[in-house]
């Protein structure tokens, strides 16, 4: 009997999508197949209500007070560079955290070539962060802090309230990439007192890929990163500077927006805490286990609150790839293995450049699952231990 498929790749992108989301996204291109806010015909009027359901579901979501001020992009790394190329200009100084993913290290990267200077705040072996070392690394000319919410390597949660605080006590602009929390952890834009969220659809959000965006705070001003046609203010060849046209040029993702709307709904009837609260369940449960496979080595915190719903580990005597290969080939257990586009967070975590392998677990994964995979790494090690492993396999 072939073995029961077990996703633990939901870091990546989540699997499965909810009921109903694959139906929106159909019942969108069959009945609402315009182009939204572009003409006063029926269908595009279809269009632009699925566009602004989508939008007022993730502004409950974040508790935005104003829908608007929610941008669609494609994903989070197009948020990202939003907000990045937004906020600084030559001559600013920006401080970061030593295990932010390529999506903001990159586009930093690139800034710094063009005049900005970047910090970057190295972190604890666990991924953890000292807040007054990132107050030491403020100068008279830093505008922008940005900070990941959760490692998408070790799953190590940051004290966001605190950088939050901070930032508004020097006048910083405060940039959040939830990537890895937005649908997983309760995130609320007012209360944590954030200037801009980034998110992805796709992950734990639960919706399809190509789907994203950026919460700007009211008052907040960013430089446009694409300019060109919105469906607004056409007389003009310049870009209106209202929200969301200001930074939604060209047609939206229509059909993944109706699947990212079914997507949020559902999570908003699970209520996000109850989210939560299941994956530190598995978590939990995972840590436990994991503490009586020979030579397996967890990477981040401890205590599974201080974590997403992510943790990285490696197996003493192979390569992390060898371990997701036979997870993935001998047992049925999906998992990712390598650098997670993510090498500042390893070289943090000591585990740069061979990398980790990564469980990462949804709302619809079970405590039978994380057994089952627990138990597959016992097999694993013990093949590694006496040599001897299954000859389809091949060698470790
Ligand atoms: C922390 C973090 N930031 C940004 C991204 C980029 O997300 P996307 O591929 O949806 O742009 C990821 C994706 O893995 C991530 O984990």
């Amino acid at each position: 009997m072939p073995l029961a498929m077990i996703y633990f790749d939901n870091a990546a992108t989540s699997w499965p999508k909810p009921p109903g989301v694959a139906a929106a996204m159909v019942d969108q291109l069959e009945n609402a197949g315009g182009n939204p806010g572009r003409a006063g015909h029926h269908l595009s009027l279809a269009a632009a209500n699925v566009v602004a359901d989508a939008r007022d579901a993730v502004a409950r979501l974040f508790n935005a007070a104003d829908p608007s001020r929610i941008v669609f992009t494609h994903n989070a790394t197009h948020a990202l560079n939003l907000a990045l190329h937004g906020v600084l200009r030559p001559g600013d100084h920006v401080v970061t955290t030593s295990i932010e993913h390529n999506s903001v290290m990159r586009p930093l990267r690139h800034l710094e070539r063009a005049g900005v200077e970047v910090a970057v705040v190295a972190c604890r072996r666990d991924g953890t962060l000292d807040v007054d070392r990132v107050a030491r690394a403020l100068r008279s000319n830093t505008r922008l802090l940005v900070a990941t919410h959760a490692s998408n390597v070790s799953g190590t949660v940051l004290p966001i309230a605190e950088l939050s605080a901070l930032a508004r006590s020097r006048g910083l602009v405060f940039l959040v990439d939830a990537s890895q929390t937005a649908g997983a952890i309760p995130i609320d834009v007012a209360v944590m007192g954030v200037d801009l969220l980034a998110f992805t659809g796709h992950k734990a959000l639960l919706g399809p890929t190509g789907t994203g965006g950026l919460y700007i705070r009211d008052g907040l001003e960013l430089k446009a990163l694409l300019r060109g046609g919105t469906g607004s203010e056409s007389q003009y060849e310049v870009q209106p500077l209202f929200l969301p046209d200001a930074h939604e040029s060209g047609t939206v993702n229509v059909t993944g927006l109706a699947g990212l709307h079914a997507s949020v709904r559902f999570l908003l009837d699970i209520g996000i805490e109850n989210v939560r609260a299941h994956e530190q369940m598995l978590m939990t449960r995972f840590l436990s286990a994991a503490q009586n496979v020979p030579g397996l080595r967890i990477h981040g915190p401890v205590e599974a609150r201080a974590r997403c719903g992510s943790v990285s580990f490696t197996l003493n005597g192979t390569t992390s790839s060898n371990v997701a290969l036979l997870l993935d080939e001998s047992f049925s257990v999906m998992a990712r293995a390598g650098l997670h586009c993510a090498p500042a967070a390893h070289r943090t975590l000591g585990t740069f450049p061979t990398g980790t392998v990564r469980f990462s677990f949804s709302w619809f994964n079970t405590d039978a699952e994380v057994d089952t995979a627990a138990r597959a790494l016992h097999d694993i090690a013990q093949w590694v231990e006496t040599g001897v492993i299954p000859s389809a396999i091949g060698t470790l």
